[in-house]
């Protein structure tokens, strides 16, 4: 496994190959990231992990300077399971100017939900994904191939919508959450959790699985079942920010007629004492 620092040197590396198949990361690897790129290793005759985390994702108040930063255990993880180039650029390298050109992606799908209460933090998602699009698949000569989990679903959602916008040839793969035996959907910021909070952490899920429940039991007043989520979590010391029931396709709130299993995700996020979550449930 080659770990390459430079656009440069990244580009010479995957010169000898037709099919890459390409992982981003901010690092700090766990199960979830390297299942996707066990799912990546199977799509393509390269595999390719990026390790960066990215500032223009981070609003000013947010972990950017404590995200944790773990490369040499990353690299010895993807090593064992096969993964081929690691590609971690520092600052300098990805963002040699400040980067002032960026990817807008549409209100309509990034100021919902995540772009809500993180304002800005698609832009920088999607500039950043584009920009690695660019240093990994510019020269492939084959199909080009780019795995993202569902844990973070309303991102997966507006890669795909602006990979079809841009007509770029990427073919977008979206794998399933990884979660703990208990439940707990696997993050980097897990690790921020005191042990009393990671024992609380399981009841996000648990409240997205029984607003799903609720709409599946014919309870069409989603508004009344989204809002006793939301105050079943305060009551136990959450402050969350938002639990909904969704299409899957858009984002958008369901039409009373949509209210049917196979079509619908709920999604929330809360905050338990200094840490954030996300979770979401398909049903
Ligand atoms: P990061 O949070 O490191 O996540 C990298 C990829 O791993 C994302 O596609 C995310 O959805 C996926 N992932 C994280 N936890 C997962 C889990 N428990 N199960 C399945 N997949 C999981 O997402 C980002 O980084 C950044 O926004 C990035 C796309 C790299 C752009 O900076």
């Amino acid at each position: 496994m080659q770990v390459i620092r430079t656009i440069a040197a990244l580009r010479a590396a995957l010169a000898p190959y037709d099919r890459p198949a390409f992982v981003p990361t901010m690092g700090n690897l766990h199960d979830g990231h390297l299942a996707l790129v066990q799912q990546a290793r199977t799509l393509g005759d390269v595999t390719v992990t990026s390790i960066f985390v990215n500032r223009l994702q981070f609003l000013p108040h947010e972990d950017f300077d404590t995200y944790p930063r773990t490369l040499q255990a990353d690299c010895e993880r993807l090593q064992a399971i096969g993964c081929d180039i690691v590609f971690a650029p520092d600052e300098g390298e990805l963002y040699p100017q400040p980067q002032t050109f960026k990817v807008q992606p549409p209100p309509a799908l990034a100021d919902m939900l995540e772009g809500h209460f993180r304002p800005g933090f698609f832009t920088g998602v999607c500039t950043v994904v584009m920009k690695l699009f660019q240093c990994v698949f510019a020269q492939a000569k084959g199909e080009r191939h780019a795995v993202f989990g569902k844990k973070d679903y309303q991102q997966l959602m507006v890669i795909r919508h602006m990979v079809q916008q841009f007509a770029l040839p990427v073919t977008i793969h979206g794998v399933d959450i990884a979660r703990a035996p208990d439940g707990l959907a696997l993050s980097s910021r897990n690790g921020y959790l005191t042990p009393a909070e990671r024992a609380e952490a399981p009841q996000l899920v648990q409240a997205l699985r029984t607003l799903a429940a609720g709409v599946l039991a014919g309870e069409h007043n989603v508004a009344a079942l989204e809002q006793h989520a939301m105050q079943t979590l305060a009551a136990r010391g959450w402050q969350p920010d938002y639990l909904t029931v969704r299409r899957r396709t858009d984002l958008l709130p369901p039409e009373p007629h949509e209210l049917q299993a196979g079509q619908l995700v709920a999604l929330g996020a809360a905050r338990l004492g200094r840490t954030r979550l996300i979770d979401n449930w398909e049903f």
